[in-house]
Order: structure tokens, then C-alpha cells, then sequence
């Protein structure tokens, strides 16, 4: 009875401190104070983990340690950073400052191309996938997770991701068939074990225009890595380098599956239909109906 009191009074309070990011719908007072809750009994879990189990007693040095990190997270530190976890597609991932903490929205690119992996497993068995911008490797592990004949290699420019990605594929026993990589976008496969023989070939990658960088929302500015959202003057650097490199490196009808920022959707979609090596196009839109995958098969 005292615990519910304690548990309700906690969530009035972060209700009145705190504004939730859009791009984390997952989180919220209540939601905030189970996952801190379960973290100050020893259980570090992400959001969705920490709502599917009942909250246990806490004792006063527990109490203590539970003050201490609601606030943390009062101060503006992201609830991630403070559990050290997050939930992608379903599995749970070790997450923290080295790496962009992984967003709901990015699902949407990961269903798609994960139904495409699906799709060829069945047809060819097994299927041969490259994951660029990966991060804390969470779309890698996702396909390797949810289809046993995926193979995986995947890449990143910056070496701190990769060791987290790397954590990630241990943690997950992924490692026999997901490998990890540092190195310039497409740069660490230019090799003839990939080119023309991959069958998907995914990117997240950073699409805010440069100029934009400093009005972000301190929780994400302050604290994740600028690297994993600058994508140039215009936002889509790294997209027109990945609309143009990928074919090299796809088999005949390979898909390039990418996630595209508010408004890029329509003009990329029109940059890819003029290049000759892409033949079919799918997009999915977000629940406003908005462009935020696009697929494209050679
Ligand atoms: C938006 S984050 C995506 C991270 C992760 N895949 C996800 O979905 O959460 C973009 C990632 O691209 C990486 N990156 C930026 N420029 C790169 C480049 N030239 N080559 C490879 N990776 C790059 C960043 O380090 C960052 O991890």
C-alpha cells in the first residue's frame, strides 16, 4: 500500500517536471517511474520490458537509489542512458551515449525490410544482407533475430558505435551470423565477397540538415552523438551517396531500404526513379501519412 502511494506520488511529480520527446512514444510519466523502479531493484530493462512485470518492493537503500535516477532524469538525461536499455523490434538492446538510442519510428524501416529478408528466405533460402549507419547494430541484429538465414554484415564511421554494436551482438549470442564493422558508409565492403550478390541493403542514416542541429531538443543534442544525425547542408548526404553506390553492391532485383526525414521522402523518391539502376519502388508513411521508408529494387 505505502509502495502504491510512493509509485503514484512519483508519477505526479514527473508528470509536472517532465515534457516527453515525439519520438519517444513509448515513454511516459507513468511508464518512466516502472522502468526507473525496476532499475532501482537491480533490473535494467527498456520500457516496454519494465510495463509487462509487476513492480517489486522496494527496500530504503532502493528508495534512495530511485530518487537518484528520477533525478536524472528531471535533469533532461535520456531514461536510456540512465537504464542502459531499449527495446528495437522487440529484443532488447544495450544502449547508452556511444550510439544513437534507437526510436519506435525506425520500426517502420525495419518491418519493411525485414518482410522483404522474409520474403527471399522463403523463395532462396538464405539471404545476405548489409546494414550501413548501423549504430548500436540494432536493425542488423533485428533481421539476424527474426530471420535464422540472414546473414549479416554491418558498418559504422564511428568505433565507439561499433563497440557497442558489437556488446549488443554478444549479449544477443548473434555472432555466427551477424558481423560488425568500422569504416566509410559502403567503404569496408568494397570487396568482391559483396558486390553484386547482396540481397537487402539497409541505411539509417543521419538526415537533419547541419543548420538545423542547434534548435534540436537538448535531450538529444546534449546528449547523443551529433555524427548520428548531421546529415550535410541539406540533410541528405549520406542519402544520395547510398542512391548512388548501392547497386554496385546488389545482386539482380536486391532492395536498397532506407529511412528518409520529414519532407525528403517525395524529392528522393523522384531522384531514384531517374536513375536508371532502380526498377521498382515501394514507399511506407507514417501514421500522418507522411514519406519515412523508401524501398528500392534493381
Ligand atoms: C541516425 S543514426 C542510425 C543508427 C541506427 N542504425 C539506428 O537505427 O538507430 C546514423 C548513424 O550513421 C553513422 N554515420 C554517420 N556518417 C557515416 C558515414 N559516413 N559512414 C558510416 N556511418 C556513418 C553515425 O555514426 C550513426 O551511428
Amino acid at each position: 500500500m505505502e509502495q502504491n502511494i510512493k509509485f503514484n506520488e512519483l508519477v505526479n511529480r514527473v508528470d509536472k517536471s517532465l515534457s516527453i520527446l515525439e519520438d519517444k512514444p513509448e515513454e511516459s510519466s507513468e511508464s518512466t517511474v516502472r522502468t526507473l523502479w525496476h532499475l532501482a531493484a537491480g533490473n535494467a530493462l527498456s520500457v516496454q520490458r519494465a510495463l509487462e512485470l509487476d513492480l517489486p518492493v522496494l527496500e530504503a537503500e532502493s528508495l534512495e537509489k530511485l530518487e537518484e535516477y528520477i533525478k536524472l532524469r528531471e535533469k533532461g538525461v535520456p531514461l536510456a542512458h540512465i537504464t542502459n536499455r531499449q527495446q528495437f523490434m522487440g529484443i532488447e538492446l544495450i544502449v547508452g551515449k556511444d550510439a544513437l538510442v534507437p526510436r519506435k519510428e525506425t520500426e517502420l524501416l525495419g518491418y519493411a525490410a525485414l518482410g522483404l529478408i522474409n520474403e527471399i528466405a522463403e523463395n532462396k533460402g538464405a539471404v545476405k544482407v548489409i546494414d550501413v549507419c548501423t549504430g548500436s547494430g540494432n536493425l542488423a541484429l533485428a533481421f539476424a533475430w527474426h530471420q535464422k538465414r540472414t546473414i549479416v554484415s554491418a558498418a559504422d564511421l564511428d568505433e565507439k558505435a561499433i563497440s557497442l554494436a558489437k556488446q549488443n551482438n554478444k549479449h544477443l549470442k548473434l555472432e555466427s551470423r551477424v558481423n560488425f564493422f568500422t569504416g566509410d558508409l559502403l567503404e569496408p565492403f568494397a570487396t568482391d565477397e559483396y558486390f553484386n550478390s547482396v540481397d537487402v541493403l539497409t541505411c539509417n542514416p543521419p538526415y537533419i540538415s547541419s543548420g538545423k542541429l542547434e534548435s534540436m531538443p537538448d535531450e538529444i543534442i546534449s546528449f547523443e552523438p551529433s555524427m548520428a544525425f548531421d546529415g550535410g547542408p541539406f540533410g541528405i548526404k549520406i542519402l544520395g551517396r547510398i542512391i548512388k553506390e548501392a547497386p554496385k553492391y546488389l545482386n539482380d532485383g536486391g532492395w536498397l531500404a532506407f529511412e528518409v526525414g520529414l519532407g525528403q521522402g517525395e524529392p528522393l523518391l523522384k531522384r531514384l526513379e531517374k536513375n536508371k539502376n532502380y526498377k521498382k519502388f515501394r514507399t511506407v508513411k507514417n501514421e500522418t501519412g507522411e514519406i519515412r521508408v523508401i524501398l528500392a529494387s534493381t
